[in-house]
């Protein structure tokens, strides 16, 4: 990865040209650096789904007072860029009590977190739900979240960031990387599971997940961190953990009385109006002050491979955030 000019974009008609102050480092950046993410663009490409920062130039049908504003917005790849154009319905105004860092760290994290924890996970407060890598960004985001809805919490995360994850309220912290998760869940819940968790992991983990749940339980299934490795060994992970998999069959999940769901926010797209909703509730949050992002890093553009090297190696707690 490298730092390189590139023309200025120009905003077509219905887009603003945003400034970027601040660009959100996913997972996702990294499978595809690895070429293990089927959505990545082709390479050389310029990465990122979301940025924050002012409005420089709007595009015809634009409302022109929109300029000078400071802003929040999803962007389809491009976002780790000084300049980018986005269509002005992904757009939405910074809050004030947010720095532009904090800013750019809510539309992917807390999206995800609000599809999965409220829209399809239908979480309730005499609940209770298992958020794996509960100290990564969606992690922290759907404690929030979770807090909010008044459920109870369990989490895995590395050892290391059980401290910081009790601080911000989750129930239970289980160090899921020195001993066996599922036991220690049953132990702290009498044996009966959890009804709804969380899994970006993939492969053998929805496996055990599933396990873990109890009557009228949920998983949410959304990523495929196992398979993080660069070169010919990720290939090879994804393959061990598309094997590993399970299969469901609808007779087993009835009997059972269980669920399984999956997201992919980034083939929303097609559903502004539905994301748009949920934006605004998460924007509520952080009137509100239940929605409080965490900025673990921030990496000026030039250290890009830093920034991937410091989520990779599992370092990060809440967001890495790339300036320019
Ligand atoms: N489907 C969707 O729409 C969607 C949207 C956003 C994110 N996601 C997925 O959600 C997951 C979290 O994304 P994020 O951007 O918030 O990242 P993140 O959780 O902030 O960062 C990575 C964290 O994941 C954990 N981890 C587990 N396996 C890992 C591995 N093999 N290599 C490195 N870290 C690993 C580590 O936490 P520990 O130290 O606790 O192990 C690490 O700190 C990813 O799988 C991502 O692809 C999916």
């Amino acid at each position: 990865m490298k730092v390189e000019p590139r023309p200025d974009p120009v905003p077509s008609s219905g887009q603003v040209l945003v400034r970027v102050k601040a660009a959100g480092l996913n997972f996702a950046d990294i499978l595809a650096r690895q070429g293990l993410y089927p959505d990545g663009p082709r390479k050389p490409c310029i990465m990122g789904y979301e940025v924050s920062g002012v409005i420089e130039d709007v595009g015809d049908e634009v409302d022109r007072s929109l300029i000078g504003k400071p802003v929040i917005a999803m962007t389809r790849f491009n976002g780790q860029a000084e300049l980018v154009t986005v269509s002005a319905q992904q757009v939405f105004p910074k809050p004030d009590q947010l720095t532009f860092e904090e800013a750019a760290a809510i539309p992917v994290n807390y999206l995800t977190a609000w599809a999965l924890l409220v829209v399809m996970g239908g979480l309730r407060q005499d609940e209770a739900v298992l958020i794996h890598n509960a100290g990564g960004g969606v992690g922290l985001a759907a404690l929030d979240i979770a807090k909010h809805v008044g459920a109870k919490t369990f989490g895995t995360a590395s050892a290391s960031k059980h401290e910081f994850l009790k601080q911000r309220g989750l129930d239970h912290a289980i160090d899921y990387r020195n001993q066996d998760w599922l036991p220690e869940l049953l132990k702290l819940t009498d044996g009966r599971g959890v009804e709804l968790i969380i899994d970006p992991l993939g492969g053998p983990s929805w496996k055990k997940s599933y396990r873990a749940l109890r009557s009228t339980g949920r998983m949410g299934v959304f990523g495929m961190s196992v398979a993080s490795a660069s070169g010919i060994l990720g290939k090879l992970r994804a393959f061990k953990a598309i094997a590993q998999m399970p299969r469901y069959n609808p007779i087993g999940l009835m009997n059972r009385n269980k669920g399984i769901f999956g997201l992919n926010l980034g083939h929303m797209w097609n559903e502004g109006e539905k994301v748009r909703a949920w934006t605004q509730e998460i924007m509520r949050g952080v009137a509100e002050g239940w929605v409080h992002p965490h900025v673990d890093r921030v990496f000026p553009f030039e250290q890009i491979a830093d920034a991937h090297r410091h989520m990779e190696e599992r370092k990060n707690i809440g967001k890495v955030i790339l300036a320019p």
